[in-house]
């Protein structure tokens, strides 16, 4: 694992396969294990975010590692996202991060969603009067002074389409590292990665095997039969063929298994190599989007009414 990584414009490097950490339902003894074993494994980026709950869990089996002397700090990576309710005080939201936790720093903060809610907003699902015009302005100088005081080494954002981050890169005097974004062989992100591509952003992949049994994903993408296809003939799995179509495509991908086998295999797609003949054959396939953002949008409060005004008709 060690050397596959991408450095970012600010100069951080980014290890190319980052271990998710979303799972419903929270168990929080079952994240501490996993975490431990993706060291073991060899894992070194760890996502995660306030709103699955996982910080403490993390911070627990991460402390332990670099105590019993597994990792240093500086060895791992670690990411977490200000969440809709905090955009308020970024600054605030990010030390309460950091004490769940038990870090000093954070390797990156991202905002979550384009999306900004009261601050005494229902938590984490908003209720429709929950909503706030998005500021993003005064939220990006809140990630910038995290920055200043040194409690992340770098930020970004997440599910924001290229129209967002355009509107964002007029007023930020740090660029985003990364946008993290959904990306899989059937939700390429084409656009997105071009756009992202220019402006020196880089482009992380959340459910890149498509989140099958997560209440958000499905199998469409493990059992898609040119998927499997292509496994076949490289004698690799479908999994490893998802994630090496996206790191072949200029991004990290962040995949979450618990399961020890399945995070050895994950892990097996920086071996494997696909040819000219697999991409275009992935390039035709259909494409459908799966995490559409549907809790952020409604007819009244939001400032999104529609879907396409989230994504503005980047879907
Ligand atoms: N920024 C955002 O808004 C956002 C949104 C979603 C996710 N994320 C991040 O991205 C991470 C990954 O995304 P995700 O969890 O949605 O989806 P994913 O990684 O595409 O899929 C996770 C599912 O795949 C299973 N799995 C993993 N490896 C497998 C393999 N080799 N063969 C068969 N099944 C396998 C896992 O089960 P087992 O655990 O049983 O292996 C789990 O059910 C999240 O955990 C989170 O950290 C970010």
């Amino acid at each position: 694992m060690r050397g596959c990584q991408v450095r970012l414009w600010c100069g951080s490097k980014l290890p190319l396969i980052g271990f998710g950490t979303a799972a419903f339902p929270y168990n929080g003894k079952g994240v501490e294990q996993a975490i431990r074993t993706a060291l073991e494994v060899g894992y070194r980026h760890f996502d995660t975010a306030k709103v699955y709950g996982a910080e403490p869990a993390m911070g627990r089996a991460l402390t332990d590692a670099i105590y019993k002397g597994m990792v240093t700090r500086e060895e791992i990576f670690v990411t977490s996202k200000l969440w809709g309710s905090d955009h308020h005080d970024p600054v605030r939201a990010l030390r309460q991060t950091l004490k769940n936790l038990e870090m000093e720093y954070l390797d990156m903060y991202l905002v979550h969603w384009p999306a900004k809610f009261k601050a005494s907003a229902c938590y984490p699902v908003p209720k429709e009067d929950d909503f706030e015009e998005l500021d993003m302005e005064s939220t990006w100088t809140g990630m910038e002074k995290c920055v200043d005081l040194g409690l992340c080494k770098s930020i970004g954002v997440s599910n924001f389409s290229c129209a967002k981050i355009e509107h964002l890169l007029d007023h930020a005097s740090i660029p985003p590292s990364v946008n993290q974004v959904e990306m899989h062989p059937l939700w390429r992100q084409k656009q997105l990665r071009e756009f992202c591509g220019e402006m020196k952003i880089h482009v992380s992949a959340y459910s890149p095997l498509g989140a099958p049994n997560c209440p958000w994903g499905s199998n469409a993408v493990m059992e898609n039969p040119i998927i499997q296809s292509v496994a076949l003939k490289h004698k690799a799995t479908p999994a490893q063929v998802a994630l090496r179509w996206g790191l072949e495509k200029g991004a990290s991908v962040i995949a979450k298994s618990f399961n020890q086998e399945r995070m050895k295999e994950n892990m097996g797609a920086l071996e494997l190599r696909l040819d000219k003949e697999d991409h275009i054959k992935m390039e035709m396939l259909d494409e459908r989007k799966l995490m559409r953002g549907e809790f952020l949008v409604n007819g009244t409060t939001s400032p999104y009414k529609t879907i396409q005004e989230l994504w503005d008709d980047e879907i």
